[in-house]
């Protein structure tokens, strides 16, 4: 009898850590908040090539997006020579800046393994940026999908298998200039309990 009262007292202090903010305080104080609410599109580089480490954290970020089903539908391919990413460059109307980036996440996705594939790659690629600006880096959604010449031009120079798709791709570096986000909040945009 007792044991049982344990474990529940047990069971229920976890349910109320595990709800407990992270951080309390003003939105500053948050680093959560702080990195969403700082980020913004990055396309000029430093000279400066991006640490192993860091580009390990992305990837760690990028894989913790939830997922339908929890089915992770995502591929990977981090590009980070130089011949490939100048090809992407010149191949790729709307990433130019991949000329200047000394690396760049490809975030790909399997339709075969989940009809989710570009919702669930879409929240890894966005925790691929927010990782990115966390650790002092910048980078830059560039669609690949739904183009099919993009699409394409990603499948032939990184030789993605047959059934891959790329969604977008993403350069990577330190910024060349502090980034000043957009004001994008819009009360008017909000609906409560019905339109
Ligand atoms: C689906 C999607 C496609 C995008 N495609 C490109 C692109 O091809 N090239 C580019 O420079 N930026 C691209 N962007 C970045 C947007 O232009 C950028 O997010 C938007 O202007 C808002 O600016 P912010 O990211 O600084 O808040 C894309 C973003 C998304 C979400």
């Amino acid at each position: 009898m007792k044991i049982g009262i344990y474990l529940a007292a047990g069971i229920a202090a976890l349910s109320v850590a595990a709800c407990t903010p992270k951080t309390t305080g003003p939105p500053e104080t948050n680093p959560a908040l702080e990195t969403i609410f700082s980020r913004t599109s990055i396309r000029t580089y430093q000279d400066r090539s991006v640490e192993p480490q860091k580009i390990e954290l992305l990837l760690r970020a990028a894989m913790s997006a939830p997922s339908g089903k929890d089915q992770r539908p995502w591929e990977f391919v981090v590009v980070n020579e130089r011949p490939i990413l100048d090809s992407l460059a010149a191949a790729l109307p709307y990433a130019k800046m991949l000329a200047q980036a000394p690396c760049a996440v490809i975030v790909c996705g399997s339709p075969a393994r989940s009809s989710y594939w570009y919702l669930d790659c879409s929240a890894a690629a966005e925790n691929v940026l927010l990782a990115a600006h966390s650790l002092g880096l910048g980078g830059v959604w560039t669609a690949a999908y739904p183009y099919a010449e993009r699409m394409e031009a990603v499948r032939s120079n990184l030789a993605l298998p047959e059934g891959i798709l790329p969604l977008c791709v993403i350069p990577i570096g330190y910024p060349a200039a502090v980034g000043e986000p957009k004001r994008k909040f819009d009360a008017g945009r909000i609906h409560y309990n019905g339109w």
